[in-house]
């Protein structure tokens, strides 16, 4: 397993040699390594099993940090890492040489971020590169919001993970572009739309692209426990798969099911804020699927603010994986 502790030093200079360590973000862990060093980033691709045509994500401490990276910076895209960054917003932008292909699939667009992490904010600023950090989890399945859960599925081959306790937002950043004038929305996350709204006006969302094999990001099928993941009306779903003989798990938005035992349920917020159901999103989905359960039963929560982004995840997490 690998070390984990707070020891910024220690990260660094990991870091500084090639190699890779986890770090905490206020969205998910990422897997990061220096993003000029093309072996590191080799590394992150070979470590989390990922396609090459699936790009990463740049990661600074500041927007001055970000300039070097890019070759422009529209103005409205600018407004909103002012407005944003440190935070869950990543920006598409062009690139400039500096960034590999390999970095970014070859596409013309760099994905850069400002996280909001003060651990990782403080290691950003002892290193002299950018960080390209995808999120800490084998491709495909969900992202890590807890040191267990890196240490879990990575933990055997990264020396060390920054421990930054359970990540505050807990779904991953809202991506945007501009295509032409317009402000595009390519992934829901962490950011909602509205506070996106309110700084530069109407947006377009394109987050379900099945047509753009360019950005894994957007394929139906992400995010996914192992196990079989049923959305639909709980009420109704329960009892007909316990009536089928199913050991039940149930990710409830916030009811509660007396006919299941309780380690087999989890209700994402009590009280129904969207911000606490965010937070236990990913937590929820990887303790049932780790548990007793040979079914996931979901409901969708409603499709208001970061409710969209959750139901976004809740869907991909059913969807069949395209073999
Ligand atoms: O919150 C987050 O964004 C986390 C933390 C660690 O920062 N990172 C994260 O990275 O979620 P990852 O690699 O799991 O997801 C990044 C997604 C990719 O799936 C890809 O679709 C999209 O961002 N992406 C990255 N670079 C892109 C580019 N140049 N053009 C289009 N999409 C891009
Ligand atoms: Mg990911």
């Amino acid at each position: 397993m690998a070390e984990v502790g707070v020891n910024i030093e220690r990260a660094a200079a990991y870091l500084n040699q090639g190699q890779l360590v986890a770090i905490p973000t206020e969205t998910v862990y990422g897997l990061a390594g220096n993003a000029l060093d093309i072996k590191a980033v080799s590394s992150i691709f070979e470590t989390k099993n990922r396609p090459t045509f699936d790009p990463l994500i740049l990661h600074a401490d500041s927007l001055e940090r970000i300039y070097p990276l890019v070759s422009s910076f529209p103005e409205k895209l600018k407004r909103l890492a002012q407005a944003f960054w440190p935070g869950p917003l990543t920006l598409l932008l062009p690139r400039k040489e500096i960034i590999s292909d390999l970095v970014t699939s070859g596409l013309d667009r760099v994905a850069v971020r400002v996280p909001n992490h003060p651990l990782t904010l403080a290691l950003l600023a002892q290193l002299e590169f950018p960080l390209a950090a995808p999120s800490a989890n084998p491709f495909g399945y969900i992202s890590p919001t807890q040191v267990g859960h890196v240490d879990a599925q990575l933990g055997t081959q990264i020396p060390y993970i920054l421990d930054g306790g359970a990540c505050a937002v807990g779904l991953e950043s809202t991506i945007v572009g501009m295509e032409g004038e317009q402000v595009v929305i390519y992934r829901l996350g962490g950011l909602d739309i509205s506070k996106i709204e309110a700084v530069v006006g109407q947006v377009t969302v394109q987050a379900h692209s099945s047509s753009n094999p360019s950005a894994p990001g957007q394929l139906a099928s992400h995010y996914a426990p192992r196990k079989p993941f049923l959305l639909g009306n709980l009420v109704e779903l329960v009892p007909k798969m316990i009536q089928q003989g199913k050991e039940v798990g149930v990710l409830s938005f916030n009811s509660h099911f007396s006919t299941i035992p309780s380690d087999r349920q989890v209700a994402l917020s009590a009280t129904q804020d969207l911000q606490e159901a965010a937070q236990r999103l990913f937590m929820g989905m990887r303790l049932l699927d780790e548990s007793t359960a040979s079914v996931i039963l979901a409901e969708l929560v409603p499709e208001i603010g970061l409710g969209r982004a959750i139901n976004d995840r809740l869907k991909r997490a059913a969807a069949q994986p395209i073999h």
